[in-house]
């Protein structure tokens, strides 16, 4: 299952829902998103103004895109006021380290509406070299590490883990699809992570694959729509 798919469906419980997107670079996924309006926040955005008049043309929710060329952050910190009515979907697909990943997701909590869903992209590094912490793939790139493909996903994998230990109030399950996608939202953990949670700074690639499933609650695509029908 693609990321489009859940976040459409998401995005689908709600007349006019406000969809927010941290890190959209070339808009693959905001533009054929449909929604009642949507924010888009990157500090360098990467869509060309015919892509931009295309999507435009193509359906009514990009007529009035709201672009922030900035990191979330400062996106945060200075624009905040426009997310105050709150907000339904967000995609936290922005900065791939851990740190930045879980304060993304805590920030976008404080404007979550009560039954919102966010939505966290490369939770499950398909393998050592993509899960290497760096502040770009470039970066990993020059590394030359043995299995090195071009896909990086850092170590977004760990705000997962921190998110499932230590929001008690959060339900956190990860779809195994599409480089692992975290669904979180408010509401009773239906799989608490009780085992002892690894010290985060000192986790291995190797030993997160050992425990994956427990420490990701990883799910298989179709439950997706299970649980959907449980919470619509
Ligand atoms: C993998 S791309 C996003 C892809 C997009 N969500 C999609 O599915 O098509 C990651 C983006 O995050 C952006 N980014 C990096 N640091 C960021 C930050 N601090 N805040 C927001 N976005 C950031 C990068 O500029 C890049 O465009």
């Amino acid at each position: 299952m693609h990321r489009s798919q859940v976040l459409q469906a998401l995005l689908d419980r709600k007349p006019n829902p406000t969809y927010l997107e941290i890190g959209v670079e070339r808009g693959k996924l905001l533009l054929p998103l449909k929604a009642g309006r949507k924010i888009a926040v990157d500090p360098k955005f990467d869509i060309s103004w015919r892509k931009k008049l295309k999507a435009y043309l193509r359906h009514k929710s990009n007529r009035s895109i709201e672009y922030y060329e900035v990191p979330s952050d400062e996106f945060f910190a200075k624009h905040s006021a426009t997310i105050s009515d709150g907000i339904d979907v967000a995609f936290v697909d922005g900065l791939h380290t851990h740190e930045q990943a879980y304060v993304d997701v805590q920030n976008c909590l404080k404007y979550l509406k009560p039954d919102g869903v966010i939505v966290m992209h490369d939770c499950i590094p398909p393998n050592a070299a993509a899960a290497e912490y760096a502040m770009s793939p470039e970066e990993v790139a020059v590394r030359n590490l043995p299995d090195w493909s071009g896909e990086w996903t850092g170590d977004v994998y760990k705000a997962v883990i921190q998110l499932r230990a230590e929001n008690s109030d959060l339900n956190v399950f990860t779809l195994d699809c599409d480089y692992g996608l975290a669904v979180v939202h408010r509401g009773p953990q239906d799989s608490p992570l009780q085992a002892d949670v690894p010290e985060l700074s000192l986790l291995k690639y190797q030993d997160f694959l050992a425990r994956k499933s427990e420490l990701l609650n990883v799910k298989q695509p179709q439950f997706f729509h299970e649980w959907l029908s449980r919470v619509a």
